[in-house]
């Protein structure tokens, strides 16, 4: 069977109006704008005060729909990315699928963390490479705000609510599209970065909620360690598996959790601050919603052009990491 090539060919994301800067959080928590700025490169996060992370995913795949100009029952699968499903039961693509109208779909929830749209992403490509599926929506969203604990500055400082949607459709040009990628998991990552409350190995209880298990826990040093080696291993990787040099990449494409891990993962691939997307500053850890959301605020802005060879990059709890490469297929939006 001759598999065929999967491509974006609509982007778009969604970020709720309030802001939350770390001046709000010298109020809350002992910290200070330096340190955060410092030791992660976040100014601000947006929060959505009021609904659900389904309420993301749906204003930002309504708006990849508008994009592309066709209706929501056109959609045959939908992904969400997420670790803040609306609820354990049902899954949120099913609720994103009722908010649209996709009444022909049918879909699922994926939990990779922060690598869940990347990890979405390679599975979305299966179905069209396959031949099963032609429009299939990825979505990555995250109500953070919904666990995190604001009395906590380890972790109340770095998390950003948001969603982040491409459609993945197939492509005649096998030159374009998602070329490759190198995905990995190590489950003794697990006591690092974790929410233990809620699921059934602690149902919630009175003493899950005193115990605050419902909220995401986070031993960050050892988070960062393990973040900064794989990442840039992974990113190497996929460099070398597909003979690229730092000249041939046009943007590193990372998920944004903490600056310092961007730059280390951009050093050791060779490429030049100027060619990597970086927006922490303005949203924080959006978890599954910052690599659409980069693709989303590039494209837009005319920077991310048709024929660009382009790298993602997560790493994220499980511990779950990658790296993709594309290449760009999109046209400029002023040339479209
Ligand atoms: N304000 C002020 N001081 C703080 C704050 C804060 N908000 N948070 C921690 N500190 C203090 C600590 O208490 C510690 O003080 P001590 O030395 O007196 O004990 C000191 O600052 C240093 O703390 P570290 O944890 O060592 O700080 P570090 O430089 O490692 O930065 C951070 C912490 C930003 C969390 C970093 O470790 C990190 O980015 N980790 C990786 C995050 C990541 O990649 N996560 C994966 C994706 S998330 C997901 O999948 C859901």
């Amino acid at each position: 069977m001759e598999l065929r090539r999967a491509t974006i060919t609509a982007v778009s994301h969604y970020v709720p109006e309030t802001i939350l800067t770390n001046a709000d959080l010298e109020k809350m928590v002992d910290t200070n704008d330096e340190w955060i700025r410092t030791r992660t490169g976040i100014r601000e996060r947006h929060i959505l005060e009021h609904g659900a992370t389904s309420d993301l995913a749906a204003k930002a795949v309504q708006q990849v729909l508008a994009q592309r100009g066709i209706t929501a029952k056109e959609v045959d699968l939908i992904i969400v990315a997420t670790i803040t499903p609306d609820m354990m039961l049902p899954a949120t693509a099913y609720v994103v699928q009722e908010k649209i109208g996709a009444s022909k779909a049918w879909g699922f929830d994926l939990n990779a963390a922060c690598s869940g749209f990347l990890f979405a992403l390679s599975v979305a490509a299966r179905f069209i490479e396959t031949g099963v599926h032609s429009k299939v929506i990825v979505v990555g969203a995250d109500k953070m705000s919904s666990i995190t604990d604001y009395t906590d500055r380890n972790t109340c400082v770095l998390f950003g609510d948001a969603a982040g949607a491409v459609l993945l459709e197939p492509t005649d040009d096998k030159k374009y599209g998602i070329l490759d990628q190198c995905l990995y998991s190590d489950g003794s990552g697990g006591a690092f970065l974790n929410l233990k409350g809620g699921g059934s190995l602690h149902p919630a209880s009175h003493e899950t909620i005193d115990k605050k298990m419902h909220y995401v826990f986070q031993d960050g040093k050892a988070v960062f360690k393990s973040a900064v080696v794989c990442m840039a291993d992974v990113s190497e990787e996929i460099m070398k598996r597909n003979h690229l040099q730092s000249n041939d990449i046009a943007w590193l494409v990372p998920h944004q959790a903490n600056l310092r891990i961007i730059d280390a993962t951009a050093k050791r691939m060779g490429i030049d601050h100027e060619k990597v997307m970086i927006n922490i500053d303005r949203y924080g850890n959006t978890t599954a919603a910052t690599i659409p959301i980069c693709l989303s605020e590039w494209w837009r802005a005319g920077k991310l052009q048709r024929g660009q060879n382009i790298v993602l990059a997560a790493f994220g709890a499980g511990y779950t990491w990658g790296s993709m490469l594309i290449k760009w297929s999109l046209e400029n939006p002023e040339k479209s």
